[in-house]
């Protein structure tokens, strides 16, 4: 079992114990909760970025809500801590340069979640409230549909043609997708002569289950590994560069709302769109019913929940819409989501099954990880043999033992969890598990640091760390080399060709094209592909080194502040402390390593392969707003928010919140906030436009 939890933001999460709620209130100082709100933002970026970017999230659904509920609890209790730039005032995540940038002309928003019967019934009071009825109104009508669990995208057809479809983005800009979409059969390419002038439908591009399920078997009999869950396979293969991936992969839509319109019928409920986008031959899912009050909802909510799995599809809850159009508009909508519809998201599935025993893996940095072999129980979508128990102190939280019934939980499909034993059923003979005390691989000692929660395999030749380390090295996020996974390395391993990273530069080809499975082709592209990697960053080296907390981030500020690996290796820890970006912690691992004989013969190999051992060519951003605190407010044509604040900050200035009588200029945007027009007004703060910031940025001078 891979050790799922390396990433110290995601053990931060996971090892929260099984008696603390999913989200809590926060009863915080004024200072505590704007130090939790920038520890949420950064989390929630870190994460936006996982499953938007990356199509690979690295916690569950459920959890990240929970991150942004309590974000949003914050904010709703001290107001003056929201930023521009916090991620509860965007929609979704970074956007890739893979694909050309696409402004929606009409946004795409998110959607508020809602998680019990009472907090939806809430709902529909403020859309009542915020619908002022007369009494001799008639009732409020709302239509209720599936969440499909996939990738938003936006589908703009001119004169009756598809000419562009776009992911969601950050909402105001998506990414340009138009020749993959071409490859999905169900997306009309022609929409005939009757069609409106414009007409942008939205919905949602998703992986049949049947499809997966059949993807993941090939991908089994070719020896690859399994892909994680439909939506993330449905994100992967929408965002391919080649376009004929995308239309292998049988991918398939729902529509569920308009965008832009020019033309067509007079419309004046959701339902009618919808029966009208069907008419067009859009798919539109047949589960969807229009209803007269709230409490039918969750009549609704509750057979789709119990029957989720009836369906070839994915979803994740259920969307509640205001069905009159008219209304709709009157209720307009947040920065981020529509007040006229909401969410009802699934809670996380649990099921029962038996512990069959518990097991320690051993991961690349020698970390000892617990982990549940379970009886297979299907929860979350799929079936569950594994589950990761985290450390030593929450295997004795849980107090779970081998024997026991427990409960499992599988939130978003992505990591299952033991919640804890089902103390009814347990064995009265049975006893509290123990940490073993030597390694399950190599039987040298297990230590825990006093400081640590985790428990440590420190024999650097024990074998299991050296597989995990070599598959970290050859893997997506460090030198990425094709073809190098789990099963080579393990028969390399085995038939002593490797037994470091640096060993992989220095094959016997003549030996490894003896073994089976490794006919000439395989061996001429495994070749090509180690070739290929003797070009990669420095920093992508740096991250393949597999030292404990030196991640992506800290090893592309490393490479380009040193510029050289033997600058890295001559510097001392505090030298190292003392850059921006990279924290003590990180400082004094990186100076120990270094310093290690081990380090020392890999970096002889890696010179002698002829790997690249500099750093980017360091560009000096002049410091033109140093000391200056500029703010900004609205959105910005050629700046998301967060990149208006990096811009500032990359040149040495401030980007804060709110405006004071410190604050040096305020760049206003489209739809500005008015607190910070009239604070600005107020203070006589200068207020610029776009063109002036950049110039702004380049000079630090405002226009005369
Ligand atoms: S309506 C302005 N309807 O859920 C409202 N969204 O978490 C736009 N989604 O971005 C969305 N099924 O990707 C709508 N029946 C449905 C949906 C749906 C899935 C997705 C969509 C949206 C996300 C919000």
């Amino acid at each position: 079992m891979p050790s799922s939890a390396e990433n110290p933001r995601q053990i931060a999460i996971l090892n929260r114990g099984p008696s603390q709620p999913y989200f809590w209130t926060s009863r915080l100082s004024r200072v505590e909760s704007q130090q939790r709100a920038e520890e949420l933002r950064d989390l929630i970026r870190h994460h936006n970025a996982a499953y938007h970017l990356n199509d690979s999230p690295e916690i569950p659904d459920a959890e990240y809500d929970a991150l942004v509920r309590e974000l949003t609890q914050i904010e709703a209790e001290h107001p003056e801590l929201i930023t521009p730039d916090s991620p509860t005032q965007e929609v979704g995540g970074p956007v890739s340069v893979l694909f050309a940038p696409v402004e929606h002309s009409v946004r795409m928003m998110s959607l508020d979640n809602v998680f019990s019967d009472e907090e939806l019934l809430g709902w529909s009071q403020r859309v009542q409230r915020g619908l002022d009825l007369s009494e001799d109104a008639p009732p409020i009508t709302f239509m209720v549909e599936l969440k499909i669990d996939g990738v938003a995208c936006s589908l703009r057809y001119e004169k009756g043609e598809l000419v562009q479809a776009a992911t969601r983005g950050n909402g105001r800009v998506g990414e340009d997708i138009t020749a993959n979409v071409r490859g999905i059969a169900a997306i009309p390419h022609s929409i005939g002569p009757a069609a409106p002038d414009v007409l942008e439908v939205r919905g949602e591009v998703y992986l049949p289950v049947s499809t997966f399920d059949a993807l993941n078997e090939s991908q089994e009999a070719a020896g690859l590994p399994r892909y994680a869950n439909p939506r993330n396979t449905a994100a992967g293969s929408l965002r391919q560069k080649d376009a004929a991936v995308t239309a292998g992969r049988g991918l398939a839509f729902w529509s569920y709302q308009l965008g832009q319109i020019e033309g067509g019928p007079d419309l004046s409920t959701q339902s009618e769109a919808l029966d009208w986008l069907g008419e067009l031959g859009f798919p539109v899912n047949p589960e969807r019913k229009v209803v007269n009050g709230i409490e039918q909802v969750t009549e609704l909510t509750d057979a789709w929940l119990a029957n989720r799995h009836d369906l070839d599809y994915d979803i994740d809850g259920a969307v509640v819409k205001v069905n009159s159009l008219a209304r709709q508009r009157s209720l307009g909508s947040t920065s981020k989501a529509p007040r006229w519809a909401i969410a009802v998201k699934f809670p996380p599935e649990e099921r029962t099954t038996k512990l069959l025993d518990i097991q320690v893996s051993i991961g690349r940095t020698g970390k000892a990880t617990p982990f549940a072999v379970l009886e297979p129980v299907f929860v979350g979508g799929s079936t569950v043999q594994m589950a990761t128990l985290h450390n030593d102190d929450q295997v004795r939280l849980k107090d779970v033992r081998p024997g026991d019934t427990v409960t499992v939980r599988k939130a978003g499909d992505v990591i299952p969890e033991v919640l804890g034993p089902v103390l009814s059923d347990r064995d009265p003979a049975s006893e509290p598990w123990l940490f073993p005390t030597h390694c399950p691989v190599c039987s040298h000692e297990l230590v825990r640091p006093e400081t640590e929660a985790h428990t440590f395999c420190v024999n650097p030749l024990c074998p299991a760390q050296q597989q995990a380390r070599l598959e970290y090295f050859a893997g997506r996020g460090a030198m990425d080399i094709d073809g190098f996974g789990e099963r080579t390395v393990r028969t390399f391993v085995a038939e002593g060709l490797i037994s470091d990273i640096g060993d992989i530069y220095f094959i016997d080809w003549d030996r490894a094209s003896e073994l089976e499975g490794f006919g000439e082709i395989t061996i001429e592209n495994l070749k090509r592909s180690i070739e290929a990697t003797k070009e990669r960053p420095l920093a992508s080296l740096l991250v393949g080194l597999g030292v404990r907390h030196l991640g992506p981030s800290a090893a592309e500020v490393l490479s380009s502040h040193f510029g050289h690996i033997d600058r890295i290796v001559e510097a001392s820890a505090d030298e190292i402390a003392a850059i921006d970006g990279v924290g003590p912690k990180i400082a004094s691992v990186v100076a120990e390593y270094f310093q290690s004989d081990v380090s020392k013969v890999l970096l002889e190999k890696f010179r002698a392969a002829g790997l690249n051992l500099k750093g980017p060519e360091v560009i000096d951003i002049p410091k033109t707003l140093e000391g200056k605190a500029v703010v900004v407010t609205g959105g910005l044509e050629g700046f998301s928010r967060t990149g208006a604040a990096d811009a500032i900050k990359a040149r040495g200035g401030k980007s804060p919140g709110s405006v004071s009588k410190k604050t040096f200029a305020v760049v206003l945007g489209n739809e500005p906030g008015a607190s910070k027009l009239n604070k600005a007004e107020e203070l006589g703060i200068p207020m610029i436009d776009e063109a002036a910031f950049v110039q702004l940025l380049e000079t630090g001078e405002l226009p005369t």
